[in-house]
């Protein structure tokens, strides 16, 4: 018995000093949940981020320089050149997958090389340095991929090209290419359309008014194009899923760069217009995959 004594002290210094740790780790966890870490590492002070700072990538300054598609170096320059040629004669590059008289280059002016802006139709600048991107359309981010194929389905009425295709690689190595130099997922003020701020409430009545004016002169007194200008409703147009379709899109497009060169509709003009231009038939966009 008188031997087991000091044994007795130490099984029960251990048990206190093991229940002790135990109760600090908890504390410890505790007090950290409480201060919102959720962690027992130290906080260092940086991760306390202030506001702002998420955003901070997105003001970066980029610069506009992009290089020819003729200088792609050798590995890339067919796939290069095959996309830049897709885009600006998608009908004859890419027939299977195309089901009317458009090109991307009618709203990508220029295969996508250009500033956005007026004159400048919808930039592809910078498009390799920007997905996969949130689209609510999905509800999920969406890659270049995806993308280009809801342009197929929709703006050329066409079908989606299949991922592995020579096609579909040459659209995304081009993106790629012209999008050198940009940082990836800075902001690039040149993409996409910006909507007008008017609140004018569009009149179809006067839009067709402006239509026949400024518009029929290229497009057809139908819309359905002519040799100056491709077609903006009828069977060879976009359908009705297409974003131009969008009465918001078409307007802030023909805003800045309708009349073709010499842009010069008021925002009223280009809302009533487009609200006509909206309202006249077209292919049926079934969904199809
Ligand atoms: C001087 C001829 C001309 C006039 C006038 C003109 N356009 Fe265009 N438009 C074009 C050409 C050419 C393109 C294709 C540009 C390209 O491929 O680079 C085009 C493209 C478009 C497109 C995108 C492609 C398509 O067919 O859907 C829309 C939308 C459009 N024009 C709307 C209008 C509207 C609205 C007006 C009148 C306010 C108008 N245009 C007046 C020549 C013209
Ligand atoms: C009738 C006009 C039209 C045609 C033709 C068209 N597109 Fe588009 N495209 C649009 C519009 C409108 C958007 C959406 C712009 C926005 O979100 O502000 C868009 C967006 C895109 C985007 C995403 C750009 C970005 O800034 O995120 C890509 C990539 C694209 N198109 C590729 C193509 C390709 C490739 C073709 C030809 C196969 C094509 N488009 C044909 C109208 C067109």
């Amino acid at each position: 018995m008188r031997n087991n004594k000091p044994a007795f002290v130490l099984v029960t210094a251990v048990a206190i000093a093991i229940v002790g740790a135990g109760l600090s780790i908890f504390f410890n966890r505790f007090i950290d949940l409480t201060g919102g870490v959720g962690d027992t590492t130290p906080v260092p002070k940086a991760t306390v981020l202030p506001p702002a700072a998420p955003r901070l990538e997105k003001t970066a300054t980029v610069t506009y320089a992009p290089p020819s598609p003729r200088d792609a170096p050798a590995e890339i320059r067919e796939a290069v050149l095959l996309g830049a040629n897709i885009l600006a004669e998608t009908g004859k590059y890419a027939s299977r997958y195309v089901g009317n008289k458009l090109s991307c280059t009618n709203c990508h002016f220029k295969a996508g090389i250009t500033q956005g802006g007026k004159n400048g139709g919808l930039s592809l600048v910078g498009v390799g340095a920007s997905y996969p991107q949130f689209r609510k359309r999905q509800n999920y981010a969406v890659d270049l991929v995806t993308r280009t194929n809801d342009c197929f389905k929709r703006s050329m009425n066409g079908r989606p090209l299949p991922e592995e295709s020579k096609e579909m690689t040459a659209i995304v190595t081009y993106y790629q290419w012209i999008s050198k130099g940009l940082p990836v997922y800075a902001e690039i003020p040149w993409l996409g359309l910006k909507h007008l701020k008017s609140s004018h409430v569009p009149d179809k009545a006067k839009g067709r008014q402006v239509f026949d004016a400024k518009c029929a002169v290229c497009h057809g007194k139908n819309g359905e194009g002519t040799s100056a200008a491709p077609p903006l409703w009828g069977d060879t147009s976009f359908n009705d899923g297409a974003g131009m379709r969008k009465p918001a899109n078409l307007a802030a497009f023909a805003r800045f760069n309708m009349p073709l060169g010499n842009p010069d509709l008021s925002d009223e003009d280009a809302l009533d217009v487009a609200e006509y231009i909206a309202a006249q038939p077209r292919p049926h966009f079934s969904g199809r995959q």
